[in-house]
């Protein structure tokens, strides 16, 4: 069985804030989320996560998942860290142990170190940097075999020239781990108990300690400052952005995309430049998506085109539909086939039936519209009194004209016509007319007032 060990306990000075490192995000999700969906991707039996600065923070964020919480206090060093964990073990286990703060470890790389594991061999992952500054050297003896590792700070001149780092994953026996932790010593540079030396261990036991080598440096890049978390970000965004273009989505530019959650696109789908997604979003076959929009949790139909400067939330829009420019979906909004909301309109939790057009500035919230209706611009629907919020129906086929108040609760019948600056407070029935609003007046010879001359 496999058991995964994330450090996560250290304090992250650098990044200059009262979260804990491994909370800040990166493409919308804490650094430790990422860490943990590789754990699930391998399948692992158990999560142990080693924390200590800002614990009980770190366990109010992750309260919802199956961790093992270890807290290790005071922090002497990643070996120490580790030491926790032993009793936690099981014996018969292979152990793979990660960074809380290196959020784009990949899965792949991860299967193939395991790979490295048997009784009588454990596997370390390399990376050569052409500056190896600050990292662990991996060091070789005549025979090509990895001996040890030794530290930055513990290393001699010969030393600091080698190219291959520790890149601090590695996979190995949890009996093997058992037996090497206790003999751990701190008489090093750092006063630390350094997880790096049961590499020397391991080869003094006569179990091979061999490499895997990461992808690329920047799938082992921890994060230690804002600056680094940024260039994270962009690598991540960049990746993402190849994926959905391998998927066949034509970005207009894919440096100008961020996806962050998941992003399904079907063919031929179009999305013009700083558009955000998050959560889970599914776009159906030949979708556009206009320039600066936002969508969150939302599911888009075949065919429909989304113009410019849109946010749409945790709704479900059908095929063929036009929205937008400028128009809010909040969430529950459901658009049936050939919808079409315009300029600054707003929806709520309403269904728009097949083919309805509420064309400019209207807002309908907790409504139900059916299909072939006519919204005209200024519309709204008064949904909340205050207290209460109440339902508006409108049935097939109704016509409403500009700037009207539709005061729920209220239902209109089957092509209903309301006239243009109607307050409809009552129900209509089927086919009528509704006129609510005060007789025209006009009056003739009227005189404006004129302003005083000052001379
Ligand atoms: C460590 C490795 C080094 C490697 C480098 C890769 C050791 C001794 N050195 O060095 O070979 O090249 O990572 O980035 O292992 N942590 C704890 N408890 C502690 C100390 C650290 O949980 O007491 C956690 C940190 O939160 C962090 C990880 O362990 O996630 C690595 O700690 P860090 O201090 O960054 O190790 P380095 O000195 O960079
Ligand atoms: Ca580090």
């Amino acid at each position: 069985m496999l058991e995964v060990v994330i450090l996560a306990a250290g304090k992250g000075t650098r990044m200059r804030s009262s979260l804990p490192k491994v909370l800040h995000k990166l493409a919308g999700k804490p650094f430790i989320e990422h860490v943990l969906d590789r754990s699930r991707d391998l399948n692992a039996e158990k999560v142990h996560l080693v924390v200590g600065h800002g614990a009980q923070e770190m366990q109010a964020a992750l309260a919802g998942q199956e961790v093992n919480f270890i807290v290790q206090s005071p922090q002497l060093g990643t070996g120490h860290a580790v030491q926790q964990v032993m009793p936690h073990l099981y014996e018969g286990s292979r152990v793979l142990i990660l960074y809380g703060d290196v959020p784009l470890i990949k899965t792949e790389t991860l299967k193939a170190l395991l790979k490295k594991v048997t009784p009588n061999s454990m596997g370390l992952l390399t990376v050569n940097l052409d500056k190896p500054q600050g990292y662990g050297r991996i060091v070789r003896g005549s025979n090509g075999n990895i001996v040890s590792i030794v530290e930055q700070k513990d290393a001699s001149e010969e030393q600091l020239e080698i190219k291959e780092v520790n890149t601090g994953v590695m996979a190995v026996g949890a009996q093997h781990l058992l037996k090497w932790l206790p003999q751990l010593s701190k008489d090093n540079a750092q006063g630390e108990y350094y997880l790096t030396d049961i590499i020397a261990l391991a080869v003094a036991s006569d179990v091979q300690v061999l490499s895997s080598q990461a992808s690329s440096a920047t799938e082992v890049m921890g994060v230690n400052n804002r600056a680094q978390q940024a260039m994270l970000e962009r690598l991540y965004q960049q990746e993402a952005a190849q994926q959905l273009m391998s998927s066949g989505a034509t970005l207009a530019d894919p440096a100008r995309i961020d996806c962050r959650g998941s992003l399904s696109t079907g063919e031929d789908c179009f999305i013009d430049i700083n558009c955000v997604f998050e959560g889970d979003v599914t776009l159906g076959n030949n979708v556009s998506i206009g320039p600066n929009c936002y969508l969150k949790d939302m599911v888009v139909g075949d065919n429909t085109e989304v113009y410019a400067n849109c946010v749409l939330e945790a709704s479900q829009i059908a095929s063929n539909c036009l929205i937008g420019p400028f128009a809010r979906i909040r969430p529950g909004t459901q658009l049936e086939d050939s919808a079409k909301l315009g300029n600054f309109v707003e929806t709520k939790k309403a269904v728009v039936g097949k083919g309805s057009k509420v064309n400019h500035l209207s807002y309908v919230g907790d409504a139900i519209v059916g299909d072939h209706v006519n919204i005209g611009a200024g519309a709204i629907t008064c949904n909340y009194d205050g207290a209460n919020k109440h339902k508006t129906h409108i049935g097939d086929g109704v016509f409403i004209g500009s700037n009207t108040a539709l005061v729920a609760p209220l239902s209109l019948g089957e092509n209903v016509t309301v006239a243009a600056g109607s307050t409809v407070t009552r129900d209509v029935e089927s086919q009528q007319l509704v006129v609510a609003r005060t007789r025209q007046k006009n009056i003739a010879g009227w005189q404006r007032p004129v302003k005083p001359k000052n001379d």
